[in-house]
């Protein structure tokens, strides 16, 4: 199954997002990616359940909702019941984790659990078989336009290995500074969802960028079939 490139409408214009949701759409896009800051977990405050609503009537296309925010356990929930398809929680704020997963996972949101750059991924080891996925912040969450941090690609072989280990089929996202240049590599060292914002939604034209990620993440896993099983779960 294929790799999935993931645009992140937080680079989107915020004025008007529908031409660029449809943009993406034409371009071939299979999932959108919608990041939700607090100004509080993160320095930075974007948009919540009023705008996950909207975006929801006017695509079909799943949602995969981010949530940078310091009360995930209060908070997941209605975002879920708001549409998220995808729902991503950081390990570093939700407190009952396990709990929280669980809950997600009954009301059929596919749960995923993000990391930052300075949490390894061992923490996850009594968590990963309720997780559709797992995010690794590539980037200091808050900002687009990060430069990429260069061990996040080890740290995706350590999950990977991980997820094996427990014969697991985790999906593996990759969040923060991903552009045309590092696609391949980020497929080649276990990534299933790659999630690029500023790299497709400020170029001169974003569905052409969009194309030349997917087709790259596409050739890479066609190179090396027997990499991951399983596809993304949509
Ligand atoms: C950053 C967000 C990302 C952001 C990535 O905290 O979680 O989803 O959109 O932006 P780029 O792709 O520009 O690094
Ligand atoms: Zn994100």
């Amino acid at each position: 199954m294929r790799p999935v490139v993931a645009p992140s409408l937080l680079s989107a214009n915020f004025a008007n997002l529908l031409p660029d949701i449809r943009e993406m759409e034409e371009a071939g896009a299979r999932v959108l990616h919608f990041d939700v800051m607090d100004g509080h977990f993160v320095p930075n405050i974007t948009v919540g359940i009023p705008v996950l609503k909207s975006v929801k009537k006017v695509t079909r296309l799943p949602l995969d909702v981010h949530l940078m925010i310091s009360n995930p356990d209060q908070m997941a929930e209605p975002f879920a019941e708001a549409g998220a398809d995808w729902l991503t929680v950081h390990y570093e704020s939700a407190v009952h984790l396990n709990r929280l997963l669980t809950r997600l996972n009954e009301l059929g949101a596919k749960p995923g659990v993000a990391l930052n750059p300075h949490t390894p991924v061992s923490v996850l080891e009594e968590t990963l078989f309720l997780c559709h996925h797992v995010l690794i912040m590539s980037v200091n969450p808050g900002f687009g336009g990060q430069k990429f941090i260069s061990t996040s690609f080890e740290k995706v072989r350590k999950l990977r290995d991980l997820i094996r280990s427990q014969g697991l089929q985790v999906q593996i996202e990759i969040d923060g500074g991903i552009g045309p240049d590092n696609t391949a590599a980020a497929v080649e060292s276990g990534v299933d969802i790659i999630v690029a914002g500023s790299a497709i939604f400020h170029a001169p034209n974003p569905r052409e960028i969009f194309r030349q990620m997917q087709q790259s993440a596409d050739e890479i896993r066609a190179a090396s079939p027997g990499a991951r099983v399983p596809g993304v779960r949509t």
